[in-house]
């Protein structure tokens, strides 16, 4: 009997239709001739084998599950950085203050740190005056007295002139502005113009071992006059 042979269809045109998608191992099967009397069961096979494997379409679209999977990483990416960039700049707005109790502010070293007495007085001898940050951020001394203790008041460094800095001056026993030269004794009370008046003060205390300032509102010590900076 004679065996007349054809050129079957690719694998891949038996395997396409209008739902289905094919199974890639099964598309690459190597067309081969087939005999007349076999190519029908044969093709018959492959369409079988393509059709079990073969995905409808709706399931190509992922289902709501992984959507919201995905909606929540999304999320999550976008507003962790965010977050993380908002915090610092509302803090920004936040006025300093506060942690000292009854409008106290505790006293900052030069890096920024709280400052604690017991390690402030291992470094800090009798008669330092070291600058703090203080009360609305102003520079104000810490003073240690000669009984090596912390004494209960804190002296603003803002010069009653213009408003320099004024340093201490230890040779000398005062604070001395080196902007226009009005100096200060060594408790901030003004002894040489052109300044007006003393410098401000503020209370000293100790909270949990931490120096906290608060607002001075009594008379002045060193004059016997009302407080001009209240
Ligand atoms: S600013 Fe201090 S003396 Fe003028």
């Amino acid at each position: 009997m004679a065996s007349s042979t054809f050129s079957p269809a690719t694998a891949s045109q038996l395997c396409s239709s209008k739902s289905g998608m094919f199974a890639p191992s099964t598309a690459l099967a190597k067309p081969a001739k087939v005999n007349v009397a076999m190519g029908k069961e044969r093709v018959g096979a492959m369409r079988v084998k393509c059709q079990a494997t073969s995905i409808p379409a709706d399931d190509r679209v992922p289902d709501m599950g992984k959507r919201q999977l995905m909606n929540l990483l999304l999320l999550g990416a976008i507003s962790l950085p965010t977050g993380f960039m908002l915090v610092p700049y509302a803090a920004f707005f936040v006025p300093p203050g506060g942690g000292g109790g009854a409008g106290g502010t505790i006293a900052k070293d030069a890096l920024g740190n709280d400052v604690i007495a017991a390690e402030w007085l291992k470094k800090h001898g009798p008669g330092d005056r070291t600058l703090t940050q203080g009360l609305k951020g102003d520079p104000t001394y810490l003073v240690v007295e000669n009984d090596r203790t912390l004494a209960t008041y804190g002296i603003n460094a803002v010069c009653t002139h213009l408003g320099c800095v004024v340093p201490w001056n230890a040779a000398e026993n005062k604070f001395i502005c080196p902007c226009h030269g009005s100096q200060y004794n060594n408790q901030g009370k003004v002894v040489r113009g052109p300044a007006p008046l003393s410098l401000a003060l503020a209370h000293c205390d100790v909270d949990d071992g931490k120096v906290i300032f608060v607002p001075w509102t009594e008379t002045d010590f060193r004059t016997g006059d009302a407080p001009w900076w209240a």
